[in-house]
């Protein structure tokens, strides 16, 4: 047997893919926050890529050039939010099992862009999910073609150059939502047993403990994006970005162009990731929030197993910027600091040991 002291993470419980889900989810559907300015939260969103769909007195609704009508709601309210997030599901017998999980909502048409049905969860950290199915598919718009590169291997580009246009890259579809949250277990272990989702990788501490779990869609032999949903450890329930696929390269490279000439804040990149791969490009909206732009991400079928390895700043990127302190520190505000008092009391999973190893690790 190997010595649980050279690879600790042996005997500590991981986030694992329960073996019968509820269901199994089939996509990442839509965002949902609230912003105490619309106008200003689409200036953003649009320079960053996004296009206005919908926009009524109180809510807007963004799109991708996907076949979807939405994929970011915001909502008018005084205090800037995140909310949650919306999950394809195959059918309204789904909904019907989803409906029995304590406290959701029961099976609900739909009166949003794209119509359907849905139920309306929260997950044990207070993250809504409304999964939804039977949605009308959006009319998918024109991008740009990916720029044809010469190599030197081959050479496809002959007297013609590379000038892709200078404007806020198209978002082609809504990536991936990665939330921080007190209660780990707790909050991994219900999307993996309600939605199927199968973790890709798990970022352990030296003792075995798990810190972030990038989660991907059970799509059997369809490969899916190795991950759609990611959850950190943190002290408190918060979002901590989005991610949101560009047509190449050159479209993060030109986003950063855009938004930097337009006067918004980055946070990190252009870098690669490690664990998914991608070359990606972090953007703060004007409440601090951050969304990433990317491309050339890696997909995996249901075959593949789940990877344990240690969490470090080092293991974020394998080239690019090192990723900013400021990147996770938190924002502190006296609710904040109640928060974290309350959860550490609270949660199982929090401890003041776990958070001096995490500050002196990204701090
Ligand atoms: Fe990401």
């Amino acid at each position: 047997m190997t010595d649980p002291n050279v690879l600790p993470w042996l005997a500590t419980p991981q986030p694992a893919r329960h073996p019968q889900p509820t269901v199994k989810a089939l996509d990442l559907t839509h965002l949902i926050f609230q912003r105490p300015d619309l106008n200003e939260a689409a200036r953003f969103l649009t320079d960053f890529g996004l296009t206005v769909a919908r926009q009524e007195a109180d809510t807007l609704y963004l799109r991708a050039t996907d076949a979807t009508s939405y994929c970011y709601r915001v909502h008018l309210a005084e205090q800037a939010r995140f909310i949650g997030f919306g999950l394809a599901v195959h059918s309204l017998r789904e909904l019907e099992k989803l409906a029995r999980i304590p406290g959701a909502s029961p099976v609900e048409k739909s009166e949003r862009p794209g119509g359907g049905y849905c139920v309306r969860l929260t997950d044990p950290s207070g993250f809504i999910v409304e999964a939804v199915c039977e949605q009308a598919p959006g009319k998918r718009r024109e991008h740009r073609a990916p720029l044809s590169w010469n190599l030197a291997q081959e050479q496809p580009r002959i007297n013609a150059t590379q000038r892709p246009p200078i404007a806020p890259p198209e978002v082609l579809k809504l990536g991936h939502i990665v939330i921080e949250v007190a209660d780990y277990q707790a909050t991994c272990a219900w999307y993996t047993k309600h939605f199927g989702f199968i973790p890709s990788d798990v970022q352990v501490l030296p003792d075995g403990t798990p810190i972030v779990t990038f989660m991907r869609l059970d799509l059997g032999d369809v490969p899916a994006a190795h991950h759609t949903l990611a959850i950190a450890q943190g002290f408190m329930a918060t979002y901590s970005h989005s991610a949101y696929e560009v047509v190449d390269a050159d479209a993060v490279g030109m986003g950063q162009r855009v938004l930097r000439e337009r006067g918004w804040k980055h946070s990190w990149g252009i870098g690669r990731h490690i664990l998914g791969s991608q070359i990606f490009d972090y953007w703060q909206d004007p409440w601090g929030d951050k969304h990433e732009h990317y491309c050339d991400g890696d997909i995996f079928t249901a075959a593949q197993p789940t990877g344990i390895h240690l969490v470090s700043p080092e293991a974020m990127a394998q080239w690019g910027q090192r990723m900013p302190k400021r990147f996770t520190k938190p924002k502190m505000s006296l609710a904040n600091l109640y928060a974290l008092l309350l959860n550490l009391r609270r949660s199982p999973d929090l401890s003041i040991r776990k958070l001096v190893t995490l500050m002196r690790l990204f701090g």
